[in-house]
Order: C-alpha cells, then sequence, then structure tokens
C-alpha cells in the first residue's frame, strides 16, 4: 500500500473546565504561575458522569459517523491510555460494543499502556498491521484518551483531559515517513502509578522535566542520522515546517523547541544566524549532561528559537493550552490544533511528532501532508473537526466545584454501586456517558 498514515481522525475534550487564572488565585500561587510559568489558559476535566470508556465511545462514534466509515471496514482497533478502570478488561473490548451491533467481531488489536506513549504505541501497531503480510484491506482504529488527574498540590494544574482517534490506511493525507524515526527508551522512576487504589500518579515533577528534554535530544539525534543516511543532506529544523510536542504543559514544549534549537547550533545548521550563533557560542562547550540545568542556555535558546516557534510550534498548541494534558492523546490533541489553525495550508508540509511516556518510553518520528484524493482529504478532516466548536462549547466552573468534583471522583475510583451526581447538563450533546457501576462494579453507558 501507498501513503500509509492518517485518513481521518476526531477529537473529544469534556465541556467541563476551570480557568488556571481562577485556580492559580484560589491555590495561592502567585499571580502567573500557572498562565505564564506553565503556559495553560485552561485545564477540561471529567466529572462522575464521563471517564477514559466513555471518552473513547464518544470519540469513536463521532469519527465513524462524521466520515461515514462503517463498523464493518475497521479490521484492527488499538487504543492508548494509561489510565485504569477493569485492569484485565481492555477499554478497546468496550469499543468493540460499536462494532459488535453490525457483526463485525474480527478486529485485532488491545490495549497499550505506558504513561503518555501508549498512543503512540497503538498508531505504530496499526502502521505495522497495514504495511504487513496480515492487512486485508480494512482500516486500523487508533483511540489514545486518557483522564489526567493529579493529587492537590503543585502537579494538579497540569491535569486535563480527552480522547482522540485516528484511522489508519493507505493513500492517506497524513503520510507517515516511517523511515525517519528515532526512538528512546529506558529505565526511571519519574512518573508511576504503583497505588492501585488510587488515580494519581506517583511523580518526580522535576526528574520527569529532564528525562523529557533528555529524550527529546536523543531522539533527534537518532532521526536526524537516519535523514541524512537516506537522503545524503543533514537534518535540522528547516526540514520541518512543523513540531509538535506532547505537551505536559506549554512552558515545557517551548522548552523542548529551544533544545531543538541548540541542538541545531552543536550540529551546525546553516540556517542559524550570526547573531544566533553569536548568542549560542558561549554554550557550545558546556556539556550534555550539564546542559539541562544551565538556565542560561535555557533562556537564551528560547529566545534565538522564538521567531521560528511562532510558525513552527505555537498553531499546535490551541487545544493542549486549552485542555490541559490529554496524557496519551496530548500529542494527537496538538495535531488536530495544527490541522485546524493550518487548515488548507499544509500541503507538501512535514512536522514532526515527539511522543514521550514518562518511565520511560520516547518517539520522534514525521508526518507529511498532503491534500489527498477521493473520500478521505485534508479539507475534510479539517471541517470535520470542528474544534472551534468545542472550545467555544466549554462550561467555565469555579474552582471550589473543580476541587469538589476531584474529591467525588477520589470516591468513585475503584468503587462499585453508585450512581453519578454530575449535572447532564454537564455534557455536551452526543456524548456517551456513565450510568451507573453495579454491585459487581459492572458499569453501563448511553448517549446524551
Ligand atoms: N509568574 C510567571 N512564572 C512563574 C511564576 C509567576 N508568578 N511563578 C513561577 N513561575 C514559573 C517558574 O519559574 C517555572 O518556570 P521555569 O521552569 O521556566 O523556571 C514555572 O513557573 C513552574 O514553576 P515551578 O516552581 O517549577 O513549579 P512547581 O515545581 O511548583 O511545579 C511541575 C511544576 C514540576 C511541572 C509540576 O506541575 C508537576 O510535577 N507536573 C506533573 C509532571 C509533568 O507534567 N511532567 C512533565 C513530563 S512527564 C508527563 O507528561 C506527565
Amino acid at each position: 500500500p501507498q501513503n500509509v498514515g492518517i485518513v481521518a481522525l476526531d477529537v473529544y475534550f469534556p465541556a467541563t473546565s476551570v480557568l488556571q487564572d481562577a485556580l492559580e488565585d484560589f491555590d495561592g500561587a502567585s499571580k502567573g504561575k500557572y498562565t505564564i510559568g506553565l503556559g495553560q489558559d485552561r485545564l477540561a476535566f471529567c466529572s462522575d458522569l464521563e471517564d477514559v470508556i466513555s471518552m473513547s465511545l464518544t470519540v469513536v462514534q463521532s469519527l465513524l459517523h462524521k466520515y461515514n466509515v462503517k463498523p464493518s471496514q475497521i479490521g484492527r482497533l488499538e487504543v492508548g491510555s494509561e489510565t485504569v478502570v477493569d485492569k484485565s478488561k481492555s477499554i478497546k473490548t468496550w469499543i468493540m460494543q460499536l462494532f459488535e451491533k453490525s457483526g463485525n467481531t474480527d478486529i485485532e488489536g488491545v490495549d497499550s499502556t505506558n504513561a503518555c506513549y501508549g498512543g503512540t504505541a497503538a498508531l505504530l501497531n496499526c502502521m505495522n498491521w497495514v504495511e504487513s503480510t496480515a492487512w486485508d484491506g480494512r482500516f486500523g482504529l487508533v483511540v489514545a484518551a486518557d483522564s489526567a488527574v493529579y493529587a492537590e498540590g503543585a502537579a494538579r494544574p497540569t491535569g486535563g483531559a480527552g480522547a482522540v482517534a485516528m484511522l489508519i490506511g493507505p493513500n492517506a493525507p497524513l503520510v507517515m515517513e516511517r523511515k525517519y524515526t528515532g526512538t528512546h527508551m529506558t529505565h526511571v522512576y519519574d512518573f508511576y502509578k504503583p497505588k492501585l487504589a488510587s488515580e494519581y500518579p506517583v511523580v518526580d515533577g522535576k526528574l520527569s522535566q529532564t528525562c523529557y528534554l533528555k529524550a527529546l535530544d536523543i531522539c533527534y539525534g537518532r532521526l536526524c542520522e537516519k535523514f541524512e543516511k537516506a537522503e545524503g543532506k543533514p537534518f535540522s529544523l528547516s526540514e520541518a515546517d512543523f513540531v509538535v510536542c506532547h505537551s505536559p504543559y506549554n512552558k515545557l514544549v517551548q522548552k523542548s523547541f529551544g533544545r531543538l534549537v541548540y541542538n541545531d547550533f552543536l550540529r551546525q545548521a546553516s540556517y542559524l544566524e550570526a547573531t544566533a550563533l553569536a548568542a549560542l557560542e558561549p554554550f557550545r562547550n558546556v556539556g550534555m549532561e550539564e546542559s539541562y540545568s544551565n538556565r542560561d542556555l535555557e533562556k537564551i535558546s528560547q529566545q534565538v528559537g522564538k521567531p521560528l516557534y511562532a510558525t513552527k510550534v505555537e498553531p499546535a498548541t490551541l487545544i493542549p493550552k486549552q485542555v490541559g494534558n490529554m496524557y496519551c492523546a496530548s500529542l494527537y490533541g496538538g495535531l488536530v490544533s495544527l490541522l485546524h489553525q493550518k487548515a488548507g495550508a499544509l500541503e507538501g508540509k512535514r512536522t514532526l511528532m515527539f511522543s514521550y511516556g514518562s518511565g520511560l518510553a520516547s518517539t520522534l518520528f514525521s508526518i507529511r501532508f498532503r491534500e489527498g484524493e477521493g473520500h478521505f482529504t485534508m479539507s475534510r478532516i479539517s471541517s470535520a473537526l470542528d474544534v472551534a466548536n468545542k472550545i467555544q462549547s466549554f462550561i467555565t466552573v469555579s474552582p471550589e466545584e473543580f476541587e469538589k468534583t476531584m474529591k467525588i471522583m477520589e470516591t468513585r475510583y475503584g468503587a462499585n454501586d453508585f450512581k453519578p451526581v454530575a449535572k447532564m447538563s454537564n455534557i455536551r450533546p452526543g456524548t456517551f456517558f456513565l450510568i451507573g457501576v453495579d454491585a459487581l462494579y459492572r458499569r453501563s453507558y448511553d448517549v446524551k
């Protein structure tokens, strides 16, 4: 098959949200810490009517409907999530409800879990299937979904929730350039969920930031090497029109782009002009290990990269800044933002995609855009995503209400025999919601 990649995609995030500005006041944080310091505008969250299963059902149903895809056309369904609900029972089996009715139970794939990386693992699995001898001509379907919640404290404002569904097949408008990838995986305890009775992770925030930036450096170096081998010319940011990064919070994405510019400087990229070279020269021999804690380097490389950040990175930051960290869906929420913000202007362009999941697993890969032909085109995707409406229909609640919901959710996690108490007016029409959990912990859902 030719031009294998993403042929269609859709995004979902809860309407219930809280403004970061109001959270700063409520938490007694210094003014600007969340909005400027973390770079976040808003945080979307699930009330007890919603969870990772309902969000997955909502986004898959919406994708099939909008692009007029029949359930029988799906041959593989892979879910990436780190939100644990039934532990041994996958989220994928829940989504099968949408396919069983049509008689299609012949669908391979289950869930992939490793912090925020699961969605990328699911995407790569579907890509491998379509490109393999096992492929039967049907589409692969990837779902990346998470509810990201943290215990009270510094990490809480970096929560979020959402789901992205992606249809995988040939003749795609978003072609995966599979030769140009860089992967780095290793063992580290920066973020993990050892307390099975709690939805909250144990997180070493500072360590996770450094691990993320190191992983980016290593993946970038590997991608550059592969590109150079295949193309016979060096890779640099001038080969990438856009860069989409996993976004735990926007400030880390700003820092990431600074790192890429610093990498390019060390790799003697030709696009860097005299003033940029002079500004970065004092940091040439800092040494990789020390470079992560060098605040001057961090500041200067971000300053040097600022004009490029505006054109290459900013368009992909809309949903991540408005919704917060959607864990597995975060990177793909960035991709959706780019498709929305640059609709009609992506033909022939390339974006880098950086996926990071703590623990850790990371991959940097490349997508090339083309308008495409027939049923699945870039124009169709841009209008189907309907991003502006989704953002306009946010319901803004007070920080008190947000905190109250977090407390309720703590009692819901792992619980049985309850019905949600949240108001139905908190969810948009067409959204799946939890009806209740029975004495045997069995969940049931309906659509509004
Ligand atoms: N105005 C402007 N900026 C401010 C203000 C203010 N009033 N106050 C603080 N800041 C800045 C800080 O200088 C800092 O920015 P910098 O890093 O550029 O210097 C930023 O705001 C955050 O302040 P910190 O004091 O570093 O924040 P804190 O340590 O309280 O928490 C953290 C931040 C560690 C990110 C925390 O939210 C966390 O643990 N989050 C979860 C982990 C995470 O997301 N890790 C990322 C990768 S792993 C993953 O995806 C889950």
